[in-house]
């Protein structure tokens, strides 16, 4: 990978990376139809990366289909699949470890203490291998795409990270590989993420501004399922994650609910009328 990506830029061609753990889907075909718009070259990743799971978390069960991701990257011309095995990515003897000292503290990271070191650590090892220009991650993973970014700026690396947006499903169901775990009569309970998320949108659209009232109306939208057990609901700051309580600029909201087996996420901006014009601008 590492001599072809060094060809390649020798050759003056711009290379994409979109960074997946496979078990691919429209939102991942999104991010690689992007990464085509933006580069001569597009690398696709496929490594179900162990790091980043914790004891007791689903990284035996996590779903793979190696043959059909192929598949569906062949009809898109993707350029090369890099498929590293857990031994070359973590030989014997491997030791380092990337860590961020504040954006871990908050969201999914409170109930998944590992994660985001784990997610960052695997980057930069897939940056420093696929060597890109640019690499594409969905906003549907709002606090990685964070964390990415920022390690990107703290360690200086010269790659541009793009995000791009979350691909629903027809009922507003953002997609992600997990929710092949999600029994048929799940639906209605995973629903209530996209739900919640647009009712708080239209509420602070219409002008609220308190976000205890915003929460408190996601919180009993999702409870409205008995299935759907919330693990946080928040509303918070869209660079540093820290709480909000009183929404006058826009903020992010942040879902995290287990239905059944699944543990789902899924976030939103949410956009006050007419903020005072030094708080507009959506990020990251
Ligand atoms: O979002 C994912 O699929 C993974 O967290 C990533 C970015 C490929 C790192 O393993």
């Amino acid at each position: 990978m590492q001599a072809q990506a060094d060809a390649w830029r020798r050759a003056g061609r711009r290379i994409a990376l979109v960074p997946t753990m496979g078990f691919l889907h429209a939102g991942h075909l999104s991010l690689v139809r992007l990464a085509r718009e933006m580069a001569d070259k597009v690398v696709v990743s496929i490594f179900v990366n162990p790091t980043q799971f914790g004891p007791g978390e689903d990284l035996e069960a996590y779903p793979r289909d190696l043959e059909r991701d192929r598949r569906l990257l062949a009809t898109e011309g993707v350029d090369t699949l890099f498929l590293p095995s857990a031994g070359e990515m973590y030989p014997e003897g491997y030791q380092t470890r990337v860590t961020l000292d504040r954006l871990p503290q908050h969201l999914c990271g409170l109930s998944r203490p590992v994660h985001f070191g784990g997610v960052a650590t695997v980057v930069v090892k897939l940056i420093h291998i696929a060597k890109p220009h640019l690499a594409v991650f969905g906003e549907k993973d709002y606090q990685q795409l964070l964390v990415v970014r920022r390690m990107v700026r703290d360690l200086n690396l010269d790659v541009e990270i793009v995000g791009a947006p979350t691909v629903r499903e027809a009922d507003g169901l953002a997609m992600s590989s997990r929710n092949a775990y999600l029994a048929e009569g799940q639906r209605p309970a995973a629903l209530t993420l996209s739900r919640a998320l647009t009712q708080a949108r239209q509420q602070v659209a219409a002008g609220e501004r308190q976000a205890a009232v915003v929460i408190a109306s996601a919180v009993s939208m999702i409870q409205s399922e008995a299935e759907a057990i919330i693990d946080y609901v928040k509303i918070c700051d869209p660079e540093t994650l820290e709480d909000v309580s009183v929404i006058d600029r826009p903020v992010r909201m942040a879902l995290a609910v287990r239905v059944g087996r699944s543990r789902l996420i899924d976030n939103m901006a949410l956009v006050p009328p007419n903020p005072p014009e030094s708080a507009q601008g959506e990020t990251p």
